[in-house]
């Protein structure tokens, strides 16, 4: 992948007994939109708080881009973070806000007025540099903390939760439009988010975290299809995971799976009871029973259906699979 932006060897920091980030290696190439995902509390923040100078790690090294960051405070790095609580100063206007910190840094004013111009055209907020936070949508103050940050032109834009105060349709909108101001400016993104289908939908790579470690990295297709353990298949989508000897599981996604009302020809067949049927209107997600009591997740998408979902409640149905269809997991 070249030379790395981001390298981070053999990383550990603890709060007490708590190993908020735990013996993480973790490479971020030139120009990516990767993303941080995983639970509350495992270690998200920390990580970016570590990249951005605000602490220290316990072990390891940090090197960004080739320079060896320990003992570099947050202001000398090439790096600009944009909090989880995003607190715009409600006293200052838009401008007034994306401004705040070039002038700390004693940027001359004719400079600050062209660079701050351009962040709020960037973030498409030109025209409304006079207005207070308080007269802003929640969509428009999310926008202002991105300006915010990318005034300064950081090499390295880390982005905690950058979505997490706007309603589900606007973040949807807002994913894409990070997406594409991250491509026009060519800046390495590092994204944390909880939320899996925005982080997979956004991201050129990810990684998963669980307890301070990084269980897998990769892109969005291979986590999905490809996870390695049964942690990172039951927390990217759905997945059912069938024991197939002793400390082996398959990871089976409900759309490898058929239904149908009778024996199917695949080389994998097994009988069962609807109990749960979930419209989603594109598709269906069932519930399905077996004889053994377990249960197993299957959807069908619904194009060109005339009935809302194929099969209801209590109807004996077959699951269907190929061999090929699942990832075998060793963990
Ligand atoms: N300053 C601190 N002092 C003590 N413990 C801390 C401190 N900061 C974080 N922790 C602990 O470290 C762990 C990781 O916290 P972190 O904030 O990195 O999680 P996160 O993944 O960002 O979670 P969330 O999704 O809820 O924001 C948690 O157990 C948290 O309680
Ligand atoms: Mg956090």
């Amino acid at each position: 992948m070249g030379e790395p932006i981001v390298k981070i060897v053999g990383v550990t920091k603890r709060f007490g007994a708590v190993e908020a980030v735990a013996n993480v290696d973790l490479e971020i190439a030139r120009g990516e939109l990767f993303a941080l995902l995983g639970g509350s509390g495992c270690g998200k923040t920390t990580l970016l708080r570590l990249l951005a100078g605000f602490e220290r790690p316990d072990r390891g090294r940090i090197l960004i881009d080739g320079q060896d960051m320990t003992g570099v405070p947050p202001h000398l790095r090439p790096i600009n973070m944009m909090f989880q609580s995003y607190a715009l100063f409600p006293h200052l206007d838009v401008a007034g806000n994306v401004a705040y910190g070039l002038k700390r840094e004693g940027v001359a004013r004719p400079e600050i007025a062209t660079r701050v111009a351009e962040a709020l055209a960037l973030v498409k907020l030109d025209g409304l540099g006079t207005r207070r936070p308080s007269q802003l949508s929640g969509g428009q103050r999310q926008r202002v903390a991105l300006a915010r940050a990318l005034v300064k032109r950081p090499k390295l834009l880390l982005l905690d939760e950058p979505l997490a105060a706007l309603d589900r349709k606007l973040r949807e909108d807002t994913r894409f439009e990070l997406v594409r101001l991250q491509e026009q400016l060519g800046v390495t993104f590092v994204i944390v988010t909880h939320d899996q289908p925005e982080a997979m939908s956004m991201a050129s790579r990810l990684a998963v975290m669980n307890a301070g470690r990084i269980v897998q990295t990769g892109t969005p297709h291979e986590l999905y299809e490809r996870p390695a353990t049964r942690f990172v298949a039951g927390f990217i989508g759905i997945a059912n995971i069938l024991q197939t000897a002793p400390g082996r599981w398959l990871a089976l996604r409900p759309e490898k799976i058929a239904l149908s009302a009778d024996r199917p020809a695949t080389e994998r067949a097994i009988a069962g009871t609807v109990v749960e049927v979930g419209y989603e209107g594109d598709r269906s997600l069932y519930r399905i029973a077996l004889a053994d009591g377990s249960t197993m997740r299957v959807a069908q998408t619904n194009v060109a259906r005339a009935r809302e979902s194929a099969f209801k409640r209590g109807d004996n149905v077959w699951l269907g699979w190929s061999d090929d269809a699942g990832q075998v997991l060793h963990e």
